[in-house]
């Protein structure tokens, strides 16, 4: 089962999703030597990392690896980069060492670029012959879509190889992601979604919908998720209704 918090601000959210990050980070840094997580790319994270960057109780940062969930197919200076929004709130402002971070390269081929991400992946420890991050920071599209996982994807049928392209018809662009069995084999997932533009689909999501096809959302093991969501986004929820209805 899901755990779902609802914060009333979306300030209150990123402080608290922070928190939880960072105390995650702190129980993996105990038992081994450094903390893998794969960042999420979009809008709704920038305010987290900002905040993330100036948090003085952080962990030693130094112990991170930095992974991407996915990326664009966009240069490293483009400014639709995942890795440039993390770059400019994230990396920088901590002076992450270039060595922690595992940049998806979005400038090359898809299918190069598959290549070289299989190949960092390997970097991470591993569980079933997959990488198992620590922590997967996931945001959510108002479709559905998690990292570039979107409806109807054939990334969604992946079950073995962790990281793949697909062309994404209306985005008229090819976008690089961790598949499925990566995600569900980390140790631990949290989706952060903000903002009135989810509200719907919030509600599709947690109530139950008569859609013949899951979204890809709601293909994520839940054992090991945890929503971060604010009021705006959660509004539409009828009150106390059962998070994400039981499996
Ligand atoms: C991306 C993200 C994607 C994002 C959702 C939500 O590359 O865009 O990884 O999955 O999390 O599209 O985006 P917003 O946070 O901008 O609403």
């Amino acid at each position: 089962m899901s755990k779902v918090f609802i914060f009333e601000h979306p300030e209150t959210l990123y402080e608290q999703c922070a928190r939880r990050i960072l105390q995650l980070a702190r129980e993996v840094l105990a038992t081994q030597e450094r903390f893998h997580l794969a960042l999420a790319g979009g809008g709704t994270p920038r305010e987290l990392y900002r905040l993330l960057s100036a948090m003085s109780e952080a962990p030693e940062w130094r112990r991170f690896e930095f992974y991407f969930g996915d990326e664009r197919h966009v240069a490293p200076d483009h400014p639709d980069s995942n890795y440039l929004m993390a770059k400019e709130t994230l990396f920088a402002p901590l002076g992450i060492a270039d060595s922690a971070i595992h940049r998806i390269p979005g400038e090359l081929e898809p299918s190069a670029a598959v290549e070289h991400y299989l190949k960092d992946l390997r970097n991470v420890p591993h569980l079933h012959q997959l990488p198992r991050f620590d922590l997967v920071l996931l945001g959510m599209g108002a479709d559905g879509h998690i990292a570039s996982l979107f409806p109807g994807s054939p990334l969604l049928q992946e079950k073995v190889v962790p990281f793949g392209a697909s062309y994404v018809e209306k985005l008229d662009s090819w976008r690089l992601s961790l598949t499925l069995p990566a995600l569900n084999n980390a140790r631990h997932l949290i989706l952060l979604v903000s903002g009135e533009k989810k509200a719907d689909i919030i509600r599709h999501v947690m109530q139950g919908h008569r859609n013949a096809m899951p979204l890809p959302v709601e293909l994520l093991e839940r054992e090991h998720l945890e929503w971060f969501i604010d009021r705006e986004a959660s509004h539409l929820l009828q009150e106390k209704e059962e998070a994400w209805p039981s499996a």
